[in-house]
């Protein structure tokens, strides 16, 4: 039996309610068959259960949700960690059950519940559990995948339609797509285009010094600035000495945002083939961050095409390295064959 609240004790059990929650995103709730603990929403201004502990959940719970516009969830503060720990033990067995069944299906569920993850790693990036479970999780995706290259396209879309956070997106987008154009190029062995592909995955790692969702406003303040320019550098602090990746891969990590400066060192080391690699390696991964931030809407902008994102690429570096970018159209050739027929290059 359930008691209604009226009047002033309405006024005091919401107040209590909103004391003891805490905000989720919406996309928690994806992949679960049973509520690990209780989840309220927002009813005529007021918090209300929506979902009871133990019930069940289903990913068209999550659709509904989002059709009543309940946007905003919550769970209680002590509660909190049930859901975390229920969303990480899901990765955990995707990953471990990665090559049993539909491919494009375990690829696509893997890479959803790596991005769950992610925002719990970038609200918590001390942690070595954490990171460890995100680092070896993708990983296995990135091992799953890289011969799997006429799958990239459908993981992809299907990846797209659950419209994860863009920060949160965005470098799975990257990777996949880092990874694709790596494997055609036929100038690195599979465990060097593991290491790049998580080197793009984790990149932006240092971006978690700023709250998620302040990313929504279009003007951060001053001080958030300050930090967001700083966080290639805030990257390579937080990943150094606690995974696998070498000082060559932090190095790309350190630079991928500095275009200009890495267009003068392909200029510069046109005679060392080490170096023009190095400078190769962290332009690709520069170039597939632009794309995939592109093509993953904003609160204050609309997602680019596909198409347009590659015109702006084209405009950035064709003239100058027209063979990396004819590696990159070779790679979304498929693409535009398979997602929007009739469009070539
Ligand atoms: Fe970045």
């Amino acid at each position: 039996m359930s008691i209604e609240f009226h009047g002033p004790y309405l006024a005091l059990e919401q107040n209590a309610l909103g004391l003891k929650l805490t905000p989720i995103s919406i996309r928690e709730l994806l992949f679960i068959s049973e509520a690990p603990c209780e989840v309220f929403g927002i009813k005529d201004g007021l918090y209300k259960k929506i979902i009871a502990k133990s019930s069940a959940v289903s990913n068209n719970t999550v659709k509904e949700l989002l059709q009543k516009g309940q946007h905003y969830l919550f769970v209680f503060r002590t509660e909190r960690h049930l859901l975390i720990e229920h969303q990480q033990e899901n990765l955990r067995q995707v990953t471990r059950s990665l090559s049993v069944g539909d491919p494009v299906e375990k690829a696509v569920k893997q890479m959803n519940l790596l991005t769950i993850n992610l925002g719990y790693l970038y609200a918590n990036s001390t942690s070595d559990e954490l990171l460890d479970l995100q680092f070896q999780s993708a990983k296995n995706l990135a091992n799953f995948l890289i011969d799997k290259s006429e799958l990239h396209e459908q993981v992809f879309q299907e990846y797209l339609k659950q419209k994860h956070h863009f920060i949160l997106a965005q470098p799975a987008l990257s990777s996949l797509f880092l990874m694709g154009i790596l494997k055609n190029a036929n100038l690195y062995n599979n465990s060097e285009i593991i290491n790049l592909f998580l080197t793009s995955y984790f990149k932006d790692i240092g971006m978690s010094a700023i709250p998620t969702e302040k990313y929504d406003q279009e003007e951060l303040s001053e001080s958030e600035k300050v930090l967001l320019a700083k966080h290639a550098q805030h990257s390579v602090e937080i990943l150094q000495g606690r995974t696998t990746l070498g000082p060559s891969y932090l190095k790309i990590i350190e630079n991928h945002h500095s275009f200009s400066l890495l267009t003068q060192n392909l200029e510069l080391n046109l005679n060392s083939d080490d170096n023009i690699l190095a400078g190769f390696e962290t332009m690709l991964v520069t170039v597939m961050d632009v794309i995939s931030a592109m093509i993953s809407g904003r609160p204050y902008r609309t997602a680019s095409s596909l198409y347009e994102s590659l015109d702006l690429i084209k405009l950035l570096i064709a003239d100058q390295y027209p063979q990396e970018f004819k590696l990159i159209v070779t790679y979304f050739r498929s693409f535009f064959f398979n997602g929007r027929k009739g469009e070539i290059f």
